[in-house]
């Protein structure tokens, strides 16, 4: 990501921490790197990310590590190893980072991408799903994306063996007439074929039994009253009964976020619950939900949408001379423009006053400052105003506070 690309990064970085920190989250950084068990068993063996997806080595001593897929696992362990969950199982974390997944690279999908995310703990009340739904929705409508479309859907929870079995029956005698991966999925993760994206395993599927009528009544509730808060909170949704997301720790409630403009990888955001990942990664009993959504994406849905992202000047002033003898004054004048504050600059390679002002323009500073030897002599500098081309003349004593005061009024 080169300068120009990470003003945009910068944007939605900027807005993660902003609108996660308005609704009570603290930043969380681990590491880059887990021991592959750790996702083997939060992840689950049958999903594409463990089973396919994974950047997975031995170290120097001969632990398998793995680059991490995704970030609630790392949250999870890190909260563990910090015994954070035996001082209040209450945590509200987020998290900006890389993340790493050997998929087949396409617009919009990367072996390399940047997530930002969220992981509620220790609440099992439906409010703080809400929570994380609103939140969710705050985030992508802070960048300017529209539509926010959020789909949701509710997998339950102990039931849910009971209605894959029931979801098995239904397919089995169809089987033959899938494709092959789905009928692989079958075997391995047979809810994941709910969101297959073959036209002949969705047209299969539209009579299957739906987890919506096999929820047992605490999901029922449980999700009827998501779905009375956001409404309250003003948040649309549409309830999808097909979204199962594809890691095994999901409980109850799941949700993806979609925009127009991105062609097939068109979730920017997606998240649930996940009441067991804490028990399963070996700890107590703590329940969570949290989201994490793609900054690459957002980013490509931004361009699509031509939402103005301020590519402005990164460059408040820039710092003309006129004769070698000047380039000593110009520096101590950058130096005090740079401690007031100001994004000063000069030129380095000693060209010529022609030059320089066609830098100076090429970087849409607002302001130039002038020196050749007269102005030196006089203990002076000349200002140009770049937007009405006027000029003035201001003390060398006083260029940065003048200056600084103009900039941030
Ligand atoms: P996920 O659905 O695997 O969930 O990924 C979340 C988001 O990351 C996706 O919606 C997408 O925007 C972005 N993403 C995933 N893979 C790629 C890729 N190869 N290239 C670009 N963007 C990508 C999780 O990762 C869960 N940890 C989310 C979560 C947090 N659930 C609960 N807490």
């Amino acid at each position: 990501m080169l300068p120009e690309d990470m003003v945009a990064q910068q944007r939605v970085e900027q807005a993660a921490h902003e609108v996660f920190a308005r609704f009570g989250y603290g930043e969380i950084r681990t590491p880059m790197f887990e021991r592959t068990e750790l996702f083997v068993r939060g992840i689950g063996e049958a999903t594409d990310i463990v089973s396919k997806e994974m950047y997975t080595f031995d170290d120097r001593g001969g632990r398998s590590v793995t680059l991490r897929p995704e970030g609630t696992a790392g949250v999870v362990r890190a909260c563990l190893e910090q015994n954070l969950f035996k001082q209040s199982p209450v945590h509200k974390l987020y998290y900006v980072g890389p993340m790493f997944r050997y998929e087949r690279p396409q617009a919009g999908r990367y072996r390399e991408f940047w997530q930002a995310g969220i992981e509620a703990f220790g609440v099992s009340d439906p409010l703080i799903d809400a929570e994380v739904l609103v939140c969710a929705y705050e985030f992508v409508a802070a960048l300017g994306i529209k539509p926010v479309e959020i789909r949701l859907n509710s997998i339950g929870n102990e039931e849910r063996p009971a209605y894959i079995e029931k979801l098995k029956d239904y397919i089995r005698p169809r089987l033959a007439d899938l494709g092959g991966r789905d009928q692989e999925r079958f075997e391995a993760n047979p809810l994941r074929m709910l969101d297959s994206k073959d036209a002949r395993t969705r047209e299969m599927l539209a009579d299957a039994p739906k987890v919506a009528d096999h929820l047992s009544s605490e999901s029922v509730e449980h999700f009827e009253a998501v779905r009375r808060l956001l409404d309250k909170s003003g948040v649309p949704y549409e309830v999808d009964p097909y979204i199962v997301r594809g890691l095994d720790y999901y409980t109850r409630t799941v949700f993806e976020i979609t925009t127009d403009g991105l062609g097939a990888q068109d979730a920017i955001l997606a998240g649930g619950r996940y009441d067991d990942l804490v028990s399963e990664v070996g700890g107590q009993a703590v329940p969570g939900i949290g989201f994490a959504a793609g900054l690459d994406r957002l980013i490509l849905a931004m361009r699509e949408q031509d939402v103005a992202i301020d590519e402005g000047s990164r460059h408040d002033v820039y710092v003309v001379t006129i004769g070698d003898d000047t380039r000593e004054t110009a520096f101590e004048a950058l130096t005090a423009l740079r401690r007031a504050g100001m994004r000063a600059e000069m030129d380095h390679q000693g060209r010529s006053v022609r030059a320089q002002m066609k830098t100076a323009n090429q970087l849409r500073v607002p302001y130039v400052v002038v020196l050749g030897e007269d102005e030196i002599a006089q203990q002076e500098a000349t200002v140009r105003n770049m937007d009405d081309q006027s000029q003035e003349t201001v003390p060398l004593a006083e260029l940065a506070s003048r200056l600084s005061a103009r900039s941030n009024p």
